[in-house]
């Protein structure tokens, strides 16, 4: 590469410098589309990291919002809100669940799960209640969230660690039995149904069965965070569904507001009364603002057949993908691609975090997560013909870097 490479180090000065940034910042969008401050067009496979379910400036959520926050935008959980009883009544009739408890992020969501374990175990008598977690996890960056992810770098410096957890391998069922059988204050499981940002690494539904009949058998909750792979990512409404199960606690976010703030807790029958009035409590959580979009998210969604569209096109894409890396594939330094719908990682055989930038040189937005897998989670709205073109504009990009040895 002639030109100079695209730096991760491009701090704002008045900001706390807590990111890599690019140089460029981004002015507008339109779908999968975003112009930078500069008119300088990219394709957006990223989708904010999961969260743009709707892509940019969709035609419908736009007004409904604006109509939102002309009526009301926060309230407090002093009154009722009916937008929560909407939204929650919809989220169980599509998971099957019973109630929803409505929080403003993904670490909040999961932290709410944690709270959730630890009070069911104590009701049942348990002292000091334990949660399997499991390596490669990322559950957020709060200190309980931190200390049940499994990646050491999140965890680093911030050390006492919480307590109360204890790591497993995915996908490894007798790793779990072995736990079961040793440790009598184990209440939960807790794991994401594909892991995000360890590198797109799925739990498998055989696995996903097995712990469900662990934790039926032992009376602990499966605890499923479906906060990156949830929300039509996959295909289904929420990924545990591929497998034909259900779990006790379902913490969500990302996609669920196409871009506004929120997350959620949903709970079936093991989890439903755990908490009671005092217990729990969040200041911004479900306030109307976030309550529509979460509504009008998830009717756009069933109206425009987002979660088929997912599917689809997340074939396509990784089809395109494939053969278009086919030698890289065939000689291994392409290791795999893998994923569910649109959401898709390319693991390479070395660290690729560069990638980020030449691909936004290259008019296209993607990440680089667990050091060397590409990740892509575009909007739900992708097209089969946007998705030809993201292959079209990384497969070159990916040949090259590999190229350089
Ligand atoms: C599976 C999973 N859980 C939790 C989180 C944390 O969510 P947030 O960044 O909204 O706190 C993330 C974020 O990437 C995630 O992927």
């Amino acid at each position: 590469m002639n030109a100079p490479e695209p730096m991760l180090n491009q701090p704002m000065p008045h900001v706390m410098n807590t990111y890599g940034r690019l140089p460029m910042a981004l002015s507008h969008g339109r779908g999968c589309w975003v112009w930078d401050t500069d008119g300088k067009r990219y394709l957006d496979a990223l989708g904010g990291i999961a969260v743009n379910t709707l892509g940019h400036a969709h035609p419908k959520l736009v007004p409904a919002l604006q109509e939102q926050i002309a009526k009301l935008i926060h309230t407090s959980n002093y009154y009722q809100v009916p937008l929560q009883e909407q939204l929650a009544a919809k989220l169980c009739a599509l998971s099957g669940l019973n109630a929803a408890f409505f929080c403003n992020s993904g670490l909040e969501a999961n932290e709410g799960a944690l709270k959730i374990a630890r009070k069911y175990g104590h009701d049942k008598g348990i002292e000091r209640p334990e949660v399997i977690v499991y390596e490669r996890a990322f559950h957020g960056r709060s200190i309980a969230t931190l200390s049940a992810t499994g990646n050491p770098k999140v965890q680093k410096g911030f050390e006492p660690l919480v307590e109360g957890f204890v790591r497993v391998p995915l996908n490894d069922l007798a790793a779990v039995e072995k736990v079961a059988s040793s440790n009598p204050n184990v209440v939960a499981v807790f794991l994401e149904t594909i892991q995000g940002e360890g590198g797109i690494n799925a739990a498998r539904w055989e696995y996903l069965q097995g712990l469900r009949r662990i934790c039926d058998e032992r009376g602990w909750l499966l605890m499923l965070d479906e906060v990156q792979c949830g929300i039509g990512r996959t295909g289904k409404w929420f990924a545990h569904q591929w497998a034909g199960i259900q779990p006790d606690v379902m913490p969500l976010a990302k996609g669920l507001g196409s871009g506004v703030p929120i997350g959620a807790i949903v709970v079936g029958p093991k989890a439903v009364n755990v908490l009671g009035p005092g217990n729990h409590g969040t200041t911004f959580g479900g306030n109307p603002l976030a309550m529509r979009a979460g509504v009008e998210t998830l009717r756009i969604m069933e109206e425009e057949g987002l979660l088929a569209n997912a599917a689809a096109v997340g074939e396509v894409l990784t089809g395109a993908l494939r053969s278009g890396l086919a030698a890289e594939i065939a000689d291994g330094r392409v290791k795999d691609i893998r994923g569910a719908g649109l959401m898709i990682g390319v693991e390479l055989d070395r660290p690729c975090g560069v990638l980020l930038g030449r691909a936004a040189e290259a008019g296209l937005l993607i990440s680089v997560t667990a050091d060397s897998v590409i990740r892509l989670v575009p909007s739900l709205i992708m097209t089969a013909e946007e998705a030809q073109q993201v292959a079209a504009l990384l497969v070159p990009l990916v040949r090259d870097f590999l190229a350089q040895g």
